[in-house]
């Protein structure tokens, strides 16, 4: 299960990201072609009825937090701490929430380092972490070590939320990326040949998908108690995932 990966700690990829990937980046959500109404639709719908009580969150590869924003709107939520190697992304992102009331903390930084950090120094435990589309560029071995450091931020009771793709069961890397590919480019309409050849190079490049079974595999190894999957798209390669401390 081991795949070759980018290694997540140059700032150099996440401005290069942003200034050539960022526009297409956009156009992808403004076209939900990532599904992100329906998914953060449902994640409204699960922190308004799941945190009755105040929450705080932390979020992995925040973004600009365009979605994540909606998602937070008229919840209970009392801290958000958002993560990203993006400058430009984090601009955007503290003007994006200037309407959430509550206490916001934004951190450049490659979150294979900062969470490491948060553990060592026992920094208050988190109710909801998300990483959205942000850990599919790790290795097997990254994401196993990842969840498990997530698991000791999160309190008792918590939950880490994973929205990304995600392999069938057995189904190798290549055969998901055909797969996946040939719905980019039958569906992914509006991109331009020239935006359609950056997706597909970048997806290729960077996309590297567990299996659901692994993920809950890992998950129950570091002590999570249960796991759902509580959205797929009609394609089967993006999941919605809850895993509860
Ligand atoms: C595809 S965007 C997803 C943004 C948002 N979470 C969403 O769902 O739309 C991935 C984001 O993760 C950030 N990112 C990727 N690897 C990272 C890392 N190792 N540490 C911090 N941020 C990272 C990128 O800069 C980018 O803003």
């Amino acid at each position: 299960m081991t795949y070759t990966k980018n290694d997540g700690n140059s700032s150099a990829y996440s401005n290069e990201f942003f200034n050539n990937e960022w526009r297409i980046y956009q156009k992808v959500l403004n076209n939900n072609y990532l599904r992100h109404g329906e998914i953060y639709s449902i994640l409204h719908k699960l922190l308004v009825n799941y945190f009755q009580k105040s929450f705080s969150m932390l979020d992995l590869g925040c973004g600009d937090c365009t979605f994540i924003t909606q998602a937070l709107l008229n919840t209970t939520i009392t801290e958000y701490q958002g993560v990203d190697l993006s400058e430009s992304a984090l601009k955007i992102a503290r003007s994006n929430m200037a309407s959430l009331d509550c206490e916001k903390n934004f951190i450049q930084g490659n979150f294979l380092e900062v969470v490491p950090e948060l553990v060592n120094q026992r920094h208050d435990r988190f109710d909801i972490i998300v990483a959205s589309y942000a850990l599919h560029h790790l290795s097997f071995e990254q994401k196993d070590l990842m969840i498990g450091q997530l698991a000791s931020l999160l309190q008792a009771g918590g939950a880490f939320i994973l929205i990304d793709v995600v392999r069938r069961k057995e189904e190798v890397r290549e055969v998901f990326m055909k797969r996946y590919l040939e719905g980019v480019r039958k569906h992914w309409s509006l991109l331009t040949p020239q935006e359609y050849l950056m997706t597909e190079n970048h997806i290729s490049s960077q996309d590297f998908p567990e299996t659901q079974e692994a993920l809950y595999e890992i998950s129950r190894k570091h002590n999570f108690t249960r796991a759902e999957c509580l959205y797929c798209d009609p394609l089967d390669v993006i999941q919605l995932l809850c895993f509860y401390r």
